[in-house]
């Protein structure tokens, strides 16, 4: 996502400690403290500007969110929001979802989103992609025993190499889609900013898969 530089925004990540942490290590294991509530713990790498995650924070109070976001103008869209209507279940963490396996403590995350992550299409740049199996890896270290990834994207390539990604890395597949929107039968889905622009391009690529086999 390309965005233009925002001024404002280190001010503003600074100015509000309560709702955005730049050093998610610091919660590893600990990340109920930032919450109003104990409550399953659900988290999204690669926000953008964090209309999924808000949207879902606000259908499911019964659960905690976390959007981790590496760009500072693109996250501090999201504390802009939230700064204007806070939301005791959703906190966000300006930092590379490449780390996760320093941000949580094994078994703390119950969901893992993944919602049209960056494609990388040149094949020197796969270690890139959030699908790549070194970040599968990162995920499976998080996630509890049967923990889902929900994954989206628009991007044929970039879904033909995640199924095959996970497929390779012994994940089983809950669903797959091969055009989510044509489904009348999902009536819960939640859109985010690219598939609300993107969607009327093409169809939208959508698979829950889960970690078969024990740590
Ligand atoms: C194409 S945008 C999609 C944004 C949003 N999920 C949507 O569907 O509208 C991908 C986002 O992922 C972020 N991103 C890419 N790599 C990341 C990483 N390693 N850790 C955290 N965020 C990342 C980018 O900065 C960008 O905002």
């Amino acid at each position: 996502m390309r965005v233009r530089n925002k001024p404002w925004a280190p001010k503003l990540i600074n100015a509000h400690p309560e709702l955005i942490t730049e050093t998610p290590t610091d919660y590893r294991g600990k990340w109920q403290s930032r919450f109003e509530k104990a409550q399953p713990l659900q988290i999204e790498v690669g926000s953008g500007k964090g209309q999924f995650i808000i949207e879902m924070a606000k259908r499911h109070p019964e659960i905690n969110y976390i959007a981790i976001e590496i760009q500072t103008s693109v996250i501090a869209v999201i504390l802009r929001k939230l700064v204007d209507e806070p939301l005791p279940n959703l906190q966000l963490a300006h930092a590379d979802g490449q780390a996760v396996t320093a941000f949580f403590e094994p078994n703390e995350v119950d969901r893992l989103y993944l919602n049209f992550s960056d494609p990388w299409p040149k094949k020197r740049h796969a270690k890139r992609r959030l699908t790549y199996k070194s970040f599968l890896a990162g995920y499976q270290d998080v996630l509890k025993p049967n923990g889902q990834i929900e994954f989206k994207t628009d991007n044929r390539g970039l879904f033909e190499f995640s199924l095959t990604s996970m497929n390779n890395f012994g994940m089983a597949f809950e669903q797959v889609w091969l055009d989510l929107h044509a489904d009348e039968t999902v009536e819960d889905n939640v859109e985010t900013e690219y598939e609300q622009k993107f969607s009327q391009f093409g169809p939208i690529y959508k698979i829950i898969a889960t970690f078969k086999s024990e740590k």
